[in-house]
């Protein structure tokens, strides 16, 4: 079941990188049990938001709720410590260490100041990643001598182990074979049936078809579209990307970063991406 108040809402989001206007105004949210997918070409701002939202990245104005309440995430700790775990793009692991090493880092359980308690971390890890891919077995092998989806799965088992509200997924299977792709998907319907809320950015349209709700379509650092994707054919996904490449009428894009709340249950059609209904 999805709630109804969002478990995270972003709201008039604006970053600029010197002169780049890198998001203009961008409003999302998603609920628990819910994936927003988030789509839109190279350099439409989608790694920057997420970025925003898991503490990595200041915005210049905006806010975010959690749960409701104005928090402010001024860095990936406090980010964790409201429930939001990311797999970043690049998935961020140290690939010299292990899979256990990798799913605590910087959050070690420790006895003392300097005692690592390394038999728990290592139960914990085998009994997350067990559940996230129950073949994946070579917990002592450092990660980078892993294939990409059990990468993938350590950084997923990281997010999973700390209990996450909200996991934020930056093209997790760009780098994964079809089965892999295959079991990352099966994997993504199981946390959202355990009410976990998922922001998932991608560039393939069969995955977001397949798990998303809703979808945000961004160009040039604004939304220019939020569909129902249960309403939306791959045709009309697939128009409103390539409308936002040729860039969609301003006045449109500027009626939708004038609202703040769009992103609440507002559902365009998509053969008019930037309408209000
Ligand atoms: N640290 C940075 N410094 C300067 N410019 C940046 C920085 N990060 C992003 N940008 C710029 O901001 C814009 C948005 O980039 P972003 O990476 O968010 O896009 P994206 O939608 O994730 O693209 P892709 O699909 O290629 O991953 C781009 O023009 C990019 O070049
Ligand atoms: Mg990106």
């Amino acid at each position: 079941m999805t709630n109804t108040e969002p478990v995270v809402e972003m709201k008039n989001i604006s970053v600029t990188f010197g002169g780049l206007i890198a998001l203009n105004r961008v409003s999302i949210s998603v609920r628990r049990g819910e994936v927003l997918g988030l789509i839109g070409h190279n350099g439409a701002g989608k790694s920057t938001l997420i970025r925003v939202l898991s503490g990595a990245q200041r915005a210049d104005s905006g806010q975010i709720f959690i749960d409701s309440a104005e928090t402010a995430l001024t860095n990936p700790a406090d980010a964790k410590h409201n429930g939001i775990e990311t797999v970043y793009q690049t998935l961020a692991l140290a690939g010299n260490l292990d899979s256990v090493s990798n799913l605590f880092l910087g959050r070690e359980l420790r006895r003392a100041r300097f005692f690592r308690r390394e038999r728990q971390m290592r139960q914990a890890a085998q009994q997350v990643i067990e559940r996230i891919n129950p073949r994946f077995t070579n917990l002592q092998t450092p990660v980078e001598d892993l294939s990409g989806g059990q990468r993938q799965s350590v950084a997923i088992a990281r997010a999973v182990h700390f209990q996450a509200k909200v996991i934020v997924l930056d093209e997790p299977t760009a780098a994964l074979g079809p089965a892999e792709t295959a079991h990352f998907n099966d994997l993504i319907a199981r946390l959202k049936s355990e009410n976990v809320g998922i922001v998932l950015v991608s560039h393939d349209i069969e995955q977001i078809m397949e798990l998303a709700d809703r979808l945000v379509v961004m160009a040039d650092g604004k939304v220019i579209s939020r569909v129902d994707a249960g309403e939306a054919s791959k045709e009309q996904i697939l128009s409103l990307l390539i409308l936002g490449e040729s860039s969609a009428p301003d006045k449109l894009l500027q009626a939708e970063a004038a609202d703040p709340a769009a992103d609440r249950g507002a559902v365009a059609s998509p053969g008019s991406p930037a309408s209000k209904t």
